[in-house]
């Protein structure tokens, strides 16, 4: 009876985690979760700025002509802050080695490959066949989850190829 009670108590509270952790998820997801969480190249952030890689970033405000390049002074880095060029002990938004992200290729062993974080491509032996297939809004590539695109909420750890389309 007793054991009864407790199990019910502990279903209760793992429903209720679920319930917030699902809660969290659809908030974040709103505001790009990928610039938040997975530190992305070249997406506009809430600061107003995209980080190109660690030193440079470009004006993503709607009134800022696109495409001029800017480098943070000396020493500092691209950040997802309010102030986003921070001393270099600040996390990068985007880092060197994820600014034109590996993704994987056709090994002969895949049927399907990443080629952007929003597109994928099927393979024939170690080629590229056809043409690139572009995830929905709001999605990003996955091949590993078996569904091709997954909402940014789903994806743990870090994208299968962080470039841009
Ligand atoms: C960062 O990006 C800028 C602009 O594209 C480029 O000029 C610079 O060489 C890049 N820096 C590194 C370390 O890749
Ligand atoms: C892959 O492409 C190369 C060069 O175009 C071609 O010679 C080869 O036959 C292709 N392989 C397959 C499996 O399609």
């Amino acid at each position: 009876m007793a054991g009864r009670l407790s199990q019910s108590k502990t279903k209760f509270s793992i429903m209720q985690n679920g319930q917030i952790l699902r809660n969290l998820c659809l908030l974040v997801a709103t505001c790009s979760m990928a610039a938040v969480v997975l530190g992305a190249c070249n997406v506009c952030q809430t600061n107003n700025v995209k980080c190109l890689n660690e030193t440079h970033y470009e004006y993503c405000a709607t009134n800022v002509e696109a495409g001029q390049v800017q480098a943070c002074p000396d020493d500092q880095v691209c950040t997802e802050f309010a102030a986003f060029c921070m001393p270099s002990g600040a996390t990068p938004a985007c880092q060197n080695s994820e600014a034109d992200g590996t993704c994987e290729t056709c090994d002969g062993t895949n049927l399907f490959v990443c080629t952007s974080r929003t597109t994928f491509q099927m393979c024939s032996g170690t080629n590229l066949t056809g043409t690139p297939s572009t995830c929905k809004a709001n999605t990003v590539c996955s091949i590993r989850s078996g569904k091709f695109c997954v909402d940014s909420c789903e994806v743990t750890g870090s994208l299968e190829c962080d470039r841009s389309a």
